[in-house]
């Protein structure tokens, strides 16, 4: 940590999150402390669609979210007096499942004084990084300069961070985002949704080496691709069921996980060693992955900080560690705050 960020004035903050499918709110202290975490999940209720209906999520918001924001603060033993300023994610997201929750925290920013930061969704997963509970062992926190895999259903970006809220982006994916992927090939393999935690479990039982899937390395550029890996699998499906054969689920979802993980951790392990970073951070859902974390985890090259696994997926702790170190560097948004569904990391 740079001078200027040190010492850094104590806060807590209240977040809440709702840019896609979970409702939630969490206070966090000085960006590291969990003091409560609520997620409410729509997974069960998107699962007959086989992917989020965004009308359905942002009536669902507006269902579960005022409970939500009301048990996390209960959770924490606290008044909404007692925090020091309010966290929302801004962007990206779906439109109308982001207004949900920017809204509500308008309305509780307008009832209380408090002022209200919006935040980067994308920023947010990088500062799940930084969280911790009472009850977990101290962990060591990032060093920068940072090389940051965000890898999520939206969203897989390769960034360099030189210090807090720093970000130069290298390159992300030019099609499918991994999480995307791991969703559309579970589904091509009749698993359910949502398809990285199926393909996770479908491949404990099968041989990654099965099936030579392509590994688009894009050697030129920090990007990445993965509708290429997509159509393969297609392809050889198809192959398979023409020939009347059972189609090997186990084998093929351990060969796309491979696939994947190899030109993740590849990629991700040359970028820490050309821009000479001293750490490695990994989040978004898909850094649940247990092939992708005991991967990133075997090489000794770099030190890398993955999250816990409950705060790899969406949830609201990390909206308000984000919402910190925005609070503390002076943030604060104005009443008349607009949503940004498309906003790109830095
Ligand atoms: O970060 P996240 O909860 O939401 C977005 O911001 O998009 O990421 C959701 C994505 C989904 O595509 C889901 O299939 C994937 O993360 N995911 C996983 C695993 N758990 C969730 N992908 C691979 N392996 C997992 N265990
Ligand atoms: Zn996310």
């Amino acid at each position: 940590m740079g001078n200027k960020w040190t010492p850094l004035p104590p806060a807590r903050i209240l977040g809440i999150e709702t840019s896609c499918d979970e409702t939630a709110a969490s206070i966090v202290e000085n960006g590291r402390l969990i003091l409560s975490s609520l997620v409410a999940s729509q997974v069960e209720l998107h699962a007959q669609f086989g992917g989020v209906f965004p009308e359905v999520a942002s009536r669902q918001h507006i269902r579960t979210i005022y409970p939500i924001v009301e048990g996390a603060l209960k959770q924490a033993h606290l008044d909404l007096g007692e925090v020091d300023a309010i966290a929302v994610t801004r962007g990206p997201g779906l439109p109308g499942s982001l207004v949900v929750g920017v809204n509500v925290a308008k309305g509780l920013a307008l009832g209380s004084g408090l002022p209200i930061i919006g935040i980067n969704h994308l920023e947010a997963h990088v500062y799940s990084a930084w969280l911790t509970t009472a009850d977990a062992q101290p962990s060591a926190e990032p060093r920068f300069p940072l090389v940051v895999l965000i890898v999520s259903g939206g969203h897989s970006e390769l960034v360099l961070m030189t210090d807090h809220l720093q970000y130069q982006r290298l390159g992300g994916t030019l099609d499918d985002a991994a999480g995307e992927a791991f969703d559309k090939v579970a589904r091509l393999l009749g698993l359910s949704y949502p398809g990285g935690p199926s393909i996770q479990k479908a491949a404990e039982e099968g041989n990654p080496r099965t099936f030579d899937l392509p590994r688009a390395w894009l050697e030129d550029s920090w990007n990445f691709s993965f509708s290429g890996l997509k159509t393969a699998v297609l392809r050889e499906v198809r192959r398979i069921q023409e020939r009347g054969r059972p189609l090997p689920v186990h084998d093929m979802a351990a060969s796309f996980q491979a696939a994947v993980v190899d030109v993740l951790v590849g990629k991700t392990l040359r970028a820490a060693e050309t821009f000479k970073a001293r750490d490695i951070l990994v989040a978004g859902g898909v850094s649940a992955n247990q092939a992708l974390r005991q991967a990133f985890t075997k090489q000794k090259r770099f030190p890398v900080h993955i999250p816990p696994i409950w705060l790899c997926t969406d949830n609201a702790a990390m909206i308000a560690g984000a919402g910190y170190y925005r609070f503390v560097h002076g943030q604060q948004d104005r009443a008349d705050m607009d949503v940004l569904p498309n906003w790109a990391l830095g």
